[in-house]
């Protein structure tokens, strides 16, 4: 069958909800249908240099979430980056057969290095999409879940699988992007003209899934809505409602203008009710799997530890015919 592959990088101490929606709930629906491959980017999170053992916090709550939000590890192969040193040595080599040129023109490069400034800015950062893209392409894999922030980077995988194979002959499967458009960009809930993220969002505009309940109950119930008072799905001139709208609807499993119509009689207060609600009924049975998971840390070891070896398998077959192919004896 197919295969799916996709990872989190462990940059946070929770995921959060444009994760879930966008990403992790995405993985989860795809498994059983397809050969799934669902991995932990510890190494692209060493471009900011986290302190070693707030990484290795992040990486252990990474894999307890990413199974309490359903990543069956008898179904899946969950696996850390690391673990599988086939990732850096087919990046060095795609490394090679990426035009600087077109690195440089990478949207989230540009955003990142601009906000840290060049002092900051690593060869890491730069390089980035092109260990991920060998994430990818070592796999074979022919899709890839993931929010609208990684479309592009996509892109660039794909265009490096096109001309290496039309250079060397038939090596990777080209893949194509899995973005569900309604949830593919949830927006920060202070300033709905970003994107929800760990590294621009406000703390109030995030909603973290391993807060306390009662933390995400008030960061909603102060979440910007936009001027007026209809509640109508319009993402360009009221993106604020629309974004609650978005939340419940996938939450509740229907669709956005079921919802909308649900609740257009009614005020702001009972749209961020409504909105608080689903997230409550998703965050406190998250909360409680995740941390009886990390009660456990043995037995994630070992969901790991088997994993990379599931990982190598397959990854190892793809490195050594890249290899071959280069030349490299
Ligand atoms: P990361 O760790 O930033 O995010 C994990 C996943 O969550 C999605 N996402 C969102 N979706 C909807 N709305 C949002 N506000 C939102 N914010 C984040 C992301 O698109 C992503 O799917 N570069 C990747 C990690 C990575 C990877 C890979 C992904 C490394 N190698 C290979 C796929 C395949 C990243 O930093 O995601």
């Amino acid at each position: 069958s197919e295969r799916v592959l996709s990872l989190f990088q462990p940059t946070g101490d929770s995921f959060h909800l444009g994760n879930y929606l966008g990403a992790l709930r995405q993985w989860a629906s795809m498994q059983g249908e397809y050969e799934t491959f669902f991995g932990i980017a510890d190494l692209h999170s060493l471009n900011e240099q986290p302190d070693p053992e707030v990484l290795r916090h992040r990486v252990v709550r990474s894999a307890a979430q990413m199974i309490a939000g359903g990543i069956d590890p008898e179904r899946s192969v969950l696996f850390l980056q690391s673990a599988v040193p086939e990732h850096t040595q087919l990046m060095w080599a795609l490394s090679c057969y990426t035009g600087f040129g077109q690195a440089s023109r990478m949207t989230q490069f540009k955003d990142k290095s601009e906000r840290r400034g060049s002092e900051t800015t690593n060869v890491g950062l730069f390089t980035y999409p092109v260990l991920m893209a060998a994430d990818i392409l070592l796999y074979q894999a022919h899709k890839v879940p993931v929010g609208e922030d990684q479309r592009q980077h996509l892109e660039l995988t794909r265009d490096l699988a096109v001309r290496f194979n039309g250079r060397y002959g038939q090596t990777f499967v080209v893949p194509e992007p899995h973005i569900v458009k309604s949830v593919g960009r949830i927006v920060d809930l202070q300033d709905p003209t970003i994107k929800m993220s760990k590294s621009a969002s406000s703390p109030t505009g995030l909603i973290e899934l391993l807060d306390e309940p009662k933390v995400t109950a008030k960061k909603i119930r102060s979440a910007v809505t936009d001027s007026g008072r209809e509640i109508v799905y319009d993402p360009e001139n009221k993106p604020g409602v629309s974004n609650l709208l978005t939340i419940i609807a996938a939450l509740r499993g229907t669709d956005v203008a079921a919802v909308a119509e649900e609740l257009a009689g009614g005020g702001y207060g009972d749209l961020k009710k409504a909105a608080a609600q689903v997230v409550d009924e998703l965050v406190v049975p998250f909360r409680a799997r995740t941390f009886a998971l990390l009660d456990d840390p043995a037995e994630l070891q070992r969901i790991l530890a088997r994993g990379a070896e599931r990982a190598r398998e397959v990854a190892s077959v793809t490195q050594v015919d890249v290899y071959r192919k280069l030349g490299l004896l």
